[in-house]
């Protein structure tokens, strides 16, 4: 095995701090977050510690209650698993070394410029079959077809599918036909095939391995973009056939960002989404170059190490929380909060969708285009207070949304933050833990069979998520919001999705998952991949166009996410609960800060954009099939 993985001894953990309470108004929740104040300094404090556990050992964290007393004890208490450092070696790509929060990480980067090392890396490899048209295959196709034509290399990209499948036809339309050779009988191409890379939906990995480990040819190696089905695997004591290779290139974001970014990124080098890659078996030491090659091919800006294991726990948990299911769950609670407090639809919409997906997003992933600057200081131009704002546009981060906010912003969105995290953070665990021990994966499986009709009982396929009230208004705020607008900064709903976001952070750390992956998983896919497909076109534009794993996570678990805000954080806010300091004093001084910076210099910031007619989502979520 090429990719080794060595466990470090050493953690960091934010500050402890004595527990201390600050009273802040609750009727602060409902005002509108008109900024009054620009803090100019970037600086944060640093403060962390590193203690030297033993790896494995376990947390004493374990508050009876909840609030400040809880909240302080998992504050403060250390992690649970040390992050693994996984190093690996490359003959064909320079790996470089990242330091990331204190912890030493090594990724490559990606780039244009490296697709002529591609026949290098896919030494031995004739064909690659992309099996499945979902999300991913498409994408992942056309990127490797492109890339590999552009290294004048020969190798055959070739589609294979079910019978019958509808998607042959999509596949047909995009340039990969049976007479070329280049789309086929999902069998045959897998038999014909020396890097086979299982795009069909993770259900449906489950239910025919057994066919498609038999069908592959010996020392031929499966390509995977999800650990998904190694943890279906391992729930029944199994593990992959011994006489292939193992590895995944597991890309952070939806396929059709994956094409988007890759097409957008042939005017601006280095542009695309980032992707983690796993060498779980390598039975001839080609394996790290073959995933690492796929990853650049697919024009990741950078690649970092993880194993299927660490992927699917984090994959499958971050896409129920923040990604998809916990912002889904967070705005529809916020937009019934501030529409039955007496808000104008029109303006709770923008107060929770726009805020998020506009200027919070924008303001956590990139620093403001001196273009969009001026756009945004003329359209609110009238309005001398929102200057600051958008001045303070030249930080970025999540530090960068609290620090724009007036000094009333701030308190207002203390008091979502504190009153949010734990309430977070408990679905949050609970949703790891049901992921790490199989439980998520079992229930992803057996729902994937209720979509067909047996035992006597119908077929259940997935419904709508996007039918109710608040998602028509969306419409309406959309069609008429001016171009380059990226909506208010609402300070409670940006306390609110700041403190899912750093809750989800902390869960993944406790974890021992690395910085890459916590910031892909927590942060960067958020902002950059998937919270502009919700800008774009609504909730359903941006969880629909993702796995069919994610689709039904979120759909389970946003309503958690809208019932304990509702049942607890909001009612503390009402009750004029006191803000916990602890937490945000952690939050500002939180050493996943100065990560973020780091890994935000990785990659060029490229806007995706996602024009109305774009043919790059699922035919049924394109405009003209709505
Ligand atoms: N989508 C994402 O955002 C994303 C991101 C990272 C990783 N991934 C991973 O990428 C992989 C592919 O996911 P995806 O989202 O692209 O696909 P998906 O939407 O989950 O699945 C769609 C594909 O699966 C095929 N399929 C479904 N049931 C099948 C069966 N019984 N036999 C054969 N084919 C079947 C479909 O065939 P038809 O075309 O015939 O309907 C379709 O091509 C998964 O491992 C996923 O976890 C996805």
């Amino acid at each position: 095995m090429a990719a080794t993985s060595v466990f470090t001894q050493s953690i960091s953990t934010i500050p402890s701090s004595s527990s201390s309470s600050d009273v802040s108004g609750k009727s602060q929740a409902l005002k509108l977050g008109v900024i009054s104040s620009f803090s100019s300094s970037s600086s944060y404090s640093n403060v962390f510690k590193s203690l030297r556990i033993s790896c494995g050992s376990s947390s004493t964290s374990n508050g009876g209650g909840r609030g400040s007393c809880l909240g302080t004890k998992m504050v403060s208490s250390p992690s649970v698993l040390s992050p693994k450092f996984l190093d690996f070696e490359s003959t064909v790509f320079k790996k470089e070394k990242v330091t990331l929060a204190g912890h030493d990480e090594y990724i490559v980067k990606g780039g244009r410029d490296l697709f002529p090392l591609l026949p290098d890396a896919f030494k031995g490899i004739k064909q690659i079959g992309v099996i499945g048209w979902g999300s991913q295959g498409p994408a992942q196709a056309q990127n490797l077809r492109d890339s590999l034509a552009e290294a004048k290399s020969d190798i055959v990209v070739k589609i294979g599918l079910r019978k019958g499948s509808r998607s042959f036809a999509e596949a047909r339309a995009a340039g990969f036909t049976e007479e070329s050779g280049t789309l086929g009988d999902i069998w045959e191409t897998i038999s014909g095939s020396d890097l086979v890379l299982l795009l069909i939906s993770d259900a449906a990995q489950a239910d025919n391995y057994e066919k498609v480990f038999s069908c592959m040819k010996p020392n031929s190696i499966l390509g995977l973009s999800h650990g998904f089905l190694l943890g279906h695997l391992q729930s029944m004591g199994l593990d992959f056939p011994k006489n292939i290779s193992v590895i995944a290139v597991c890309p952070k974001g939806m396929g059709p960002s994956v094409r988007r970014l890759y097409v957008q990124g042939k005017e601006i080098n280095g542009a695309g989404i980032n992707s983690s890659f796993a060498v779980h078996q390598d039975v001839d030491g080609r394996a790290t170059d073959v995933a690492l090659g796929w990853s650049v091919a697919l024009g990741s800006p950078f690649t970092f190490a993880t194993t299927l294991e660490q992927e699917y726990k984090s994959d499958i948990f971050g896409e129920r929380g923040i990604l998809l299911g916990a912002v889904h769950g967070i705005v529809e609670s916020l937009f019934r909060r501030y529409t039955e407090s007496g808000m104008s639809e029109d303006l709770a919409y923008k107060n929770t969708v726009e805020c998020i997906t506009g200027i919070v997003s924008k303001t956590i992933s990139t620093k403001v285009y001196f273009l969009t600057l001026i756009i945004m200081l003329s359209l609110h131009r009238n309005c001398g207070l929102m200057r600051p704002v958008y001045l303070s546009l030249f930080q970025q981060g999540m530090l960068a949304v609290y620090k724009s906010l007036s000094e009333d912003g701030k308190r207002e969105f203390e008091a979502a933050y504190s009153a949010s995290y734990y309430p977070c953070m408990d679905i949050l665990y609970e949703c790891y833990e049901d992921v790490a021990c199989g439980s998520e994966i079992r229930s992803v499986v057996l729902a994937g069979r209720r979509f067909y009709e047996k035992e006597g009982l119908p077929a259940f396929p997935m419904g709508k998520i996007d039918q109710t009230r608040m998602w028509k208004v969306g419409e309406h705020v959309r069609a008429t919001r001016p171009k380059g607008d990226l909506g208010p900064l609402y300070p409670f709903t940006a306390g609110v999705f700041v403190a899912l976001m750093m809750a989800q952070i902390e869960v993944l750390r406790k974890k021992g998952h690395s910085y890459s992956e916590i910031i892909n998983e927590s942060l960067i896919e958020a902002v950059d991949s998937l919270n502009p497909f919700m800008h774009a076109r609504g909730v359903s534009f941006m969880v629909d166009n993702c796995s069919t794993t994610a689709r039904l996570g979120s759909r389970k678990w946003a309503p958690r996410f809208d019932y304990i805000l509702t049942q607890q954080a909001l009612v503390a806010v009402d009750a004029g609960t006191p803000v916990n300091r602890d937490l945000i004093s952690n939050f500002l001084s939180d050493p996943v800060h100065g990560a973020i910076e780091v890994c935000a210099q990785l990659r060029p910031t490229v806007d995706i954009s996602v024009p109305p007619d774009a043919d790059f989502v699922r035919p049924e979520l394109r405009q003209a099939s709505n």
